[in-house]
């Protein structure tokens, strides 16, 4: 994934694209680079590593232009380079591009183009699109038509910004498949992948939908369809806290976003759990006859989103009657499960913008199912595709590790199963009021165990020189055992895995050795004294164990030589709290270690290419 911005307008183009390339820095940042406007042609500037060795290069160059586009790349074709860094500008100069996304067919495209003499520069699938741009243009002369044919030709996704040196006051703008969102305010335009680039500049937002062209510069945006038809897209005034993108004073995002989680939950819960009873089927537009339908429910996502779907499978199995899949989405898109109109298929993605988890929506939708999208951004791809949404409301989460939007999803798997449960008759009232009265005290409790962070970090020092690590769990801590040992690679590259703690003995059980550290998910619940049989057997063999287990246990501390306690909650809450020490132990490590927390190596934020 990359984070593509343009600007024009009055202000320094340089200046605003920099700070938008660092707000969307987050989608990826192998390299970066800028193109800007200075009335003679299109100077280009990009650089190897983050946004910041770009901008040191910057600093020779003469200010005064006013109209420029960046990104901010994740390498997909080609390696990391300076010369496969965008933008991409065509053979004779006067064309500029930066690009979100995959071009299936460049390979046949560059063949074609190489035919009429094009000569390609680098290894990326983007400069196709330019030298395409230019070769249509200089039959056509006309840039609308140029971009409607383009379109045409191309096959995957992309998010275009691209700059015309005849246009000196215009910004061009694509979007298919990718996000792509336009701001405007007096006498400025602005494009970008994410609104958080230009929110300091302007709240008026305009959503491309798929296939839309655009035109932005000072006097107005202009948009047009695939088609070259003109068509409005509704200006609206988003309501974002500018603050809210910010550290607040925290060393990083990640640990920002782990002390959030309380206010997150709050505000994922509020509304939804009133008088012991769940109420999201209000804005989820579900009524008892069309919940009484569903035979089946497919949930699908990637990564710690996976993680908290498979969490909530087991809720799902308890209070509901549904027959319930759980799968990753990238083998979810490909196999043949049977869909249909009795399918209720719940997609989980902070981001909404996941390929895969994209492409399983779209698959599930084209097969009758009822589609519902549990995401972080309602502005998304799969907030704008689904039939019900449901919105964690946990507030933009900048880190590239999910933290409070993995406990803020849980938060909503849980409504959603509450509400099936209650609306198909399968969970007494008793039960969801006893469920819904604990629901609404987690928040509190998570809070609590925000306090035993010095705890973590100390247990934290102990491991830094862990090659392996191994998490073990059952039941409703085996997903929680998994996002842990997520976390640990994601940021602090210490290979971890996660194991049903009942698999040890079929084979991992081998790897048991005292530089092998355990880490055991085992707080009260009804599968405790499983867990620390197993713990038992770890120990004999002489690994060395970490636990989290609830307060106030006296055995799991003989097992463990390191234990973190968590406050008691329903069995079925667990994960919210058994989470937060993993969150802060992977956090530590990584700092001791003199990881980028927030930008770990190879990663972005969110995964828009397959
Ligand atoms: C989690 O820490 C990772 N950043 C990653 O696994 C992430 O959960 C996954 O890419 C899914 O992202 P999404 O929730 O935006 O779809």
């Amino acid at each position: 994934m990359c984070g593509i911005v343009g600007y024009v307008g009055g202000r320094e183009a340089r200046e605003v694209l920099i700070d938008g390339l660092k707000r969307l820095e987050y989608r990826g940042y192998d390299s970066a680079g800028l193109a800007l406007g200075s009335g003679e042609d299109l100077l280009i500037f990009k650089e190897v590593g983050k946004v910041v060795e770009l901008e040191r290069m910057l600093q020779e160059v003469p200010a005064g232009s006013h109209q420029g586009i960046g990104h901010t790349r994740w390498a997909t074709h080609g390696g990391v380079s300076q010369v496969n860094a965008h933008p991409h500008k065509d053979g004779s100069g006067r064309f500029a591009v930066v690009h979100n996304g995959i071009i299936e067919n460049y390979s046949e495209l560059k063949d074609e183009l190489e035919r009429e003499g094009v000569i390609f520069l680098s290894q990326t699938d983007t400069e196709a699109i330019v030298h395409l741009v230019a070769t249509s243009f200089s039959r056509t002369g006309d840039i609308l038509e140029t971009l409607v044919y383009l379109q045409k030709r191309l096959r995957g996704t992309f998010a275009l910004a691209l700059m015309w040196q005849d246009r000196p006051n215009s910004i061009y703008a694509i979007r298919r498949g990718s996000p792509l969102v336009l701001g405007s305010s007096e006498g400025e335009a602005f494009c970008a992948s994410d609104i958080p680039a230009f929110l300091p500049y302007t709240r008026r937002v305009q959503y491309l939908e798929e296939g839309d062209i655009a035109e932005a510069s000072p006097s107005g945006i202009k948009i047009w369809d695939e088609k070259g038809r003109p068509v409005e897209r509704p200006v609206v005034t988003v309501d974002w806290d500018v603050t809210l993108t910010g550290k607040s004073g925290f060393s990083h995002y990640m640990l920002k976003e782990i002390y959030e989680q309380g206010a997150a939950l709050r505000r994922s819960l509020k509304g939804r759990v009133v008088d012991g009873k769940t109420t999201v089927s209000r804005e989820l537009g579900w009524n008892v006859e069309m919940v009484s339908k569903w035979k089946k429910i497919h949930i699908v996502a990637c990564g710690s989103s996976y993680y908290s779907a498979l969490a909530a499978e087991r809720l799902l199995e308890k209070w509901t009657d549904l027959e319930i899949k759980v799968d990753i989405a990238s083998e979810y898109r490909y196999r043949h499960i049977p869909c249909d109109t009795s399918t209720l298929a719940v997609f989980v993605s902070q981001s909404g913008e996941t390929a895969d988890t994209l492409a399983a929506l779209r698959k599930a939708k084209a097969g009758g199912a009822h589609c519902l999208a549990i995401t972080n951004v309602s502005s998304s791809t799969m907030a704008r595709e689904v039939h019900s949404l449901l919105l964690l409301e946990a507030g933009p989460e900048i880190g590239v590790a999910a933290t409070k939007s993995f406990t803020s999803q849980l938060a909503a798997l849980f409504m959603v199963a509450l509400q099936l449960g209650s609306m198909r008759g399968s969970l007494a009232p008793h039960e969801e009021e006893r469920l819904v009265d604990e629901l609404v005290r987690i928040p509190h409790k998570v809070e609590l165990l925000l306090e035993k962070e010095s705890e973590v970090r100390e247990i934290a020092r102990k491991y830094t020189g862990s090659k392996n690590m191994l998490f073990i769990g059952r039941g409703m801590s085996f997903p929680v055992a998994q996002e842990g040992a997520l976390k640990l690679k994601e940021i602090s590259y210490i290979h971890a895995e996660a194991l049903a703690a009942g698999e040890m003995k079929h084979g991992p059980i081998a790897l048991l050795e005292p530089e092998m550290p355990v880490l055991a998910v085992i707080p009260r619940d009804s599968l405790y004294e499983k867990t620390l049989s197993n713990m038992q057997e770890i120990k004999a063999r002489n690994a060395s164990l970490i636990a989290v287990c609830t307060e106030g246990d006296s055995l799991v501390p003989e097992q463990a030589g390191s234990v973190i306690e968590i406050p008691w909650t329903a069995e079925e809450f667990t994960p919210f709290l058994t989470v937060i020490p993993l969150q802060f132990l992977s956090f530590h490590i990584g700092s001791i270690l003199g990881r980028e927390i927030d930008q770990p190596r190879n990663l972005a934020k969110s995964v828009t290419v397959e």
